[in-house]
């Protein structure tokens, strides 16, 4: 049994429903869920089942429209990010103007990290993800596998409690996924922050601790 108050998130049967024209487009039917620190979790399902939609919720970017979510080891909303949780989205999501390096150290500045820090510790996750060599290039010069691999390093940098990844190997060959898989799960085992990744890859899910599905805007929970 889980206290509630060791728990990075605590949703109870929450929804979503987005209003288009009369109708209401019901984008999370139900979902109860809670992740503890250093969980590691595949959130797996057919495409428009829900899976996008529950991560924004956990992450605070989305408000459910039913049930209630609390972060009581992180606080309130306004707080997750962009310090204890970051995102790795499923669309391209680097700033055009800035460089890879800038991409990649902004979630730092905004938590206040001074400067020359917050450069280190950027090049340091680029480093991580064998791509610092492309440091000052533009968002605009990379392949789309090269800047998912760069929104991974954005996401490592600040040392966030909890990830959320959605798709993040998507774009990427086989051999491109699994490295940035292990680089993934080797930073988390090491800084003990707690994961969720939405994929479609079966060999992706299975090296996760435990499964949860979505069917129909319906989550179900289930160890692996
Ligand atoms: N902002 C929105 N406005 C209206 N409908 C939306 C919105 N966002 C999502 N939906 C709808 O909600 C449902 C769930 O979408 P969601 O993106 O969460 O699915 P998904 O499981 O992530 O799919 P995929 O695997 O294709 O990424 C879909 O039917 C989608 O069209
Ligand atoms: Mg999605």
């Amino acid at each position: 049994m889980v206290i509630s108050q060791q728990l990075l998130v605590d949703a109870t049967n929450i929804g979503c429903s987005y209003r288009n024209g009369q109708t209401d487009v019901v984008a999370l039917e139900s979902a109860t869920c809670k992740i503890k620190p250093g969980d590691k979790i595949a959130l797996v399902g057919p495409s428009g089942s829900g899976k996008s939609t529950l991560l924004q919720i956990l992450g605070g970017l989305e408000i459910p429209t039913k049930g209630s979510i609390t972060w009581p080891l992180l606080g309130e909303r306004n707080v997750l990010r962009p310090v204890h949780i970051s995102f790795i989205f499923q669309m391209p999501s680097l700033l055009a103007p800035l460089s890879v390096i800038e991409n990649v150290e902004i979630p730092l500045l905004l938590n206040n990290v001074e400067a020359n820090k917050a450069r280190a510790e950027a090049m340091n996750a680029l480093e991580r993800l064998e791509m610092h060599r492309l440091a000052n290039k533009l968002p605009e010069e990379l392949s789309g596998g090269q800047a998912q691999r760069v929104a991974v390093a954005r996401a490592l940098a600040g040392k966030p409690k909890l990830i959320l990844a959605d798709e993040p190997t998507g774009q990427l060959d086989h051999p491109t996924a699994n490295f940035m898989m292990d680089t993934l799960l080797s930073n988390i085992n090491e800084s003990g922050a707690a994961i969720v990744v939405a994929t479609h890859d079966s060999e992706v899910a299975k090296r996760f601790d435990s499964k949860w599905h979505m069917h129909r805007g319906r989550l179900e929970e289930e160890d692996i």
